[in-house]
């Protein structure tokens, strides 16, 4: 009779069809073998084990991973595609004659450097459409690391030193992006603050740092956008893997944050399936058949309780019964990719920092510019890794430039031409050859210093331009001496310019079209102006001409601080340092492949954030130390007066409003900082820190407006009273960065 029964639930159970409202039900019906592959992503391997045929490049397009499809049950595969500055898949596929590009939008960095959350949404918006317009489903994107130490090798991919600033910036991202219906996966959850040794290495963190810094900013943007799913991170935190980690992931993130999402792993990253399963991580990518097999096992031999399978493969349907292939969304294949860059280009104008204003800019509309530096006619779009985008073009810095009417200065213009065309023959060779090593950065053309060519364009051309570029990518970290120090030819080449353009009072200009911090104090001096690009996506060269031009009045403020030496960082001695001038891939470089995890060298194997909150700005301007530019800094083409400035008690914290008023002589954007500051008594809290921003809109000459800014209390625990009042010494402090010099006091 009970074989009979059982017949029959399972020809019931065959008959049911995935849908929003019969998940338990579904669960119930799937045999053992199709929970699992539901947990084990869908590689190729795996595919093929399975006996699917479904999934294959084609259908993959080059995205990232994907999940089993169980066609019995109705339940489809879905996609994940890589990345922050775009979505990640293959331009070309057999069979096809056309392309399948994607913008190339400017790097996370340079989106937090905008402090517009509008803008930020507008570019998820748009990333967004193109995710479900090429058939992908979850975007593994927003990268939300902090800049815990300058030389991290992925900084370029997340936003700040600064968790409300990287926090606000990653819940607009989320918004514009899943707006669209699809999903992303914050990442990488948590304290993946190095790549040296990032399969393994052990952060260990006080737990109250940990909360106030490294996991805010994901808290902030759980609680204001709830990302689909979270990936979490490869390193392990106080001796605990990141994916194994049920503090983490289900006492945390759903426990305390109510997050409602999915969690998956970083591509390999874990180490026992059971746990990472019993902790809360969901989904297992990109999968394979070991995983698969040994999961089957722990369930069988009682390692991992079936409910705890269940609990993951829930959150698992839940996911899919949101996404565009559950709903069979038939996507074009064509979305707008001019539009697009157009958004790309205005994001990227928005977040460069005008750093030193001696006026070189705005150039003079039409006049003869002569520009130096290699980077100038390569220009760096974005960093390498899954980070980086197949973008259909880069507009370079002399492309920009001629497209905004600026005449190219002959002599400088032919060196280039040669020089350049000779380097990229010596460079593609060297790049054909990277056997398979694919962290190895592009060999680049090497920096010269053409005296004669300098010596006649002081003559001939009105002013000068000298881009310096760097370029950082996933698997390494960044090495001071060949990395973050400018080389003797790139400091020889600016001095060069200063000299021979000063001589004749003619003023410079220097680009930095970089991954991330890099030295300035060893030759500021010789720029008149400094402007801070970044890595500003494909349309890189014509959003540097909107501002070089002044067609658009910089903006954009500091995410971090830029210090006067490196060694002044106070990670400097808790952070890898790499010696070697071609980083090879240190991601592995204590994973012996023996699978035993060591955890016995510093830095490399474990890493003390000894710092504690005093990390970044936090640092600097409380203990007094100087540094080249403040976190929150950046200056514009016209000047800001602010007044008025309130705060009112509202319910659950305060409103702070302040006037301002563009005092100069062209259109401005300005940025209200507000910071929470603590009496010099408090040595053990930060000076200063930042707990909520606003910034203008475009204010013509002599235009005024009010920011307001709420400020939450529960953002400011260390300075109430048991009463909910602030305590005495304590303050709101409105700032244009977080140095110590205050603007004007609140009230005044
Ligand atoms: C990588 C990265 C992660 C990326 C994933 C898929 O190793 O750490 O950011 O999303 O694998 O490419």
């Amino acid at each position: 009779m009970i074989s009979l029964f059982t017949s029959l639930l399972v020809v019931a159970a065959a008959n049911i069809t995935l849908t929003a409202d019969n998940i338990p039900e579904v669960v119930s019906a799937l045999t053992l073998e199709e929970k699992v592959r539901l947990i084990v992503g869908y590689s190729d391997g795996m595919a093929k084990a399975a006996g699917d045929v479904g999934i294959n490049n084609k259908t993959l397009m080059g995205a990232a991973g994907a999940t089993s499809p169980i066609e019995r049950l109705g339940i489809p595969s879905i996609i994940l595609a890589d990345g922050p500055a775009g979505l990640r898949i293959r331009p070309e596929r057999e069979g096809e004659n056309r392309t399948f590009y994607c913008t190339g939008f400017p790097i996370g960095t340079l989106l937090s450097s905008s402090w517009n959350t509008e803008i930020i949404r507008e570019v998820g918006e748009a990333m967004g459409n193109e995710v479900l317009e090429y058939g992908v489903d979850i975007l593994l994107a927003p990268g939300v690391n902090l800049h815990r130490n300058p030389l991290c090798g992925r900084n370029f991919e997340y936003y700040s030193e600064d968790p409300v600033l990287a926090g606000e910036s990653a819940a607009a991202f989320i918004a514009g992006v899943q707006s669209q219906g699809v999903g992303t996966s914050m990442k990488h959850f948590a304290l993946n603050n190095q790549e040296v040794n990032r399969l393994s290495n052990n952060a260990i963190v006080d737990e109250q740092v940990c909360r106030e810094l490294y996991l805010r900013q994901f808290e902030i943007a759980v609680r204001k956008a709830q990302p689909w799913t979270i990936m979490t991170s490869y390193n392990f935190i106080n001796g605990v893997h990141s994916a194994e980690n049920k503090w983490l992931l289900t006492d945390v993130l759903r426990g305390e944050w109510g997050f409602e999402g999915a969690v998956m792993t970083d591509w390999g990253g874990g180490y026992r399936g059971a746990a990472i399963v019993s902790a809360g991580n969901d989904m297992i990518q990109p999968g394979g058949v070991d995983w698969y097999n040994s999961l089957i096992e722990a369930v069988n031999d009682g390692t991992l309780p079936v409910e705890d399978l269940d609990k993951c493969v829930t959150r698992i349907l839940q996911l899919i019964v949101k996404t565009p292939s559950f709903r069979k969304y038939a996507h074009s294949d064509s979305p707008d990719l001019k539009a697009h860059a157009q958004i790309s280009r205005l994001a990227a104008a928005e977040g460069i920092i005008l750093l030193k204003h001696n006026g070189a800019l705005p150039l003079v509309a039409g006049s003869d510019i002569a520009v130096f530096g290699t980077a100038s006619y390569d220009f760096i779009a974005g960093g390498t890794g899954s980070g980086n985008v197949n973008k259909p073009y880069v507009v370079n810095l002399r492309e920009g430039l001629a497209g905004a009417g600026f005449l190219l200065n002959e002599k400088v213009d032919d060196f280039y031409a040669g020089y350049m065309k000779t380097e990229k023959a010596r460079c593609e060779k060297i790049n054909r050859n990277k056997n398979g090593k694919w962290y190895l950065d592009d060999e680049r053309a090497l920096e010269v210093i053409p005296e004669d060519v300098i010596a006649d364009a002081a003559s001939s051309a009105q002013s000068a331009i000298v881009t310096i570029g760097r370029i950082a990518g996933e698997g390494k970290d960044r090495s001071v001496e060949y990395n973050y120090l400018l080389s003797e030819a790139e400091k020889g080449l600016i001095k060069s310019v200063s000299d021979a353009f000063h001589r004749v009072g003619k003023k410079i200009t220097v680009l930095l079209n970089v991954c991330g911090v890099v030295d300035v104090t060893a030759w500021e001096p010789y720029a008149d102006d400094i402007v801070l690009c970044w890595l500003p996506g494909q349309e890189g060269g014509n959003a540097v001409a909107d501002i070089l031009s002044g067609k658009i009045n910089p903006s954009g403020r500091l995410p971090m601080t830029f210090p006067m030496k490196y060694e002044d960082d106070p990670t400097y001695a808790n952070f890898p340092r790499i010696l070697a001038d071609k980083p090879f891939n240190y991601s592995f470089y204590r994973s012996l492949g023996d699978g035993i995890v060591r955890h016995d060298i510093r830095n490399i194997d474990y890493t003390a954030y000894e710092e504690g909150l005093f990390m970044g700005y936090r640092y600097y301007v409380s203990r007094n130390v100087p540094v080249q530019y403040p976190f929150g800094y950046g200056l514009s083409y016209t000047t800001f007066s602010w007044d008025k400035m309130r705060m009112e008690k509202v319910e659950g914290g305060w409103n702070v409003s302040v006037c301002v008023k563009n005092t100069g002589e062209v259109a401005g954007k300005d940025v209200v900082e507000i910071y929470l500051e603590a009496p010099r008594s408090a040595a053990d809290r930060p000076l200063r820190e930042l707990k909520g921003f606003g910034k203008t809109r475009l204010l013509q000459p002599g235009e005024s407006t009010v920011i307001k800014v709420f400020i939450p209390a529960s953002e400011c625990k260390a300075a109430l009273s048991a009463d909910g009042r602030m305590k005495r010494g304590w303050s709101l402090v409105p700032a244009h960065d977080a140095s110590k010099d205050v603007d004007v006091m609140i009230g005044s």
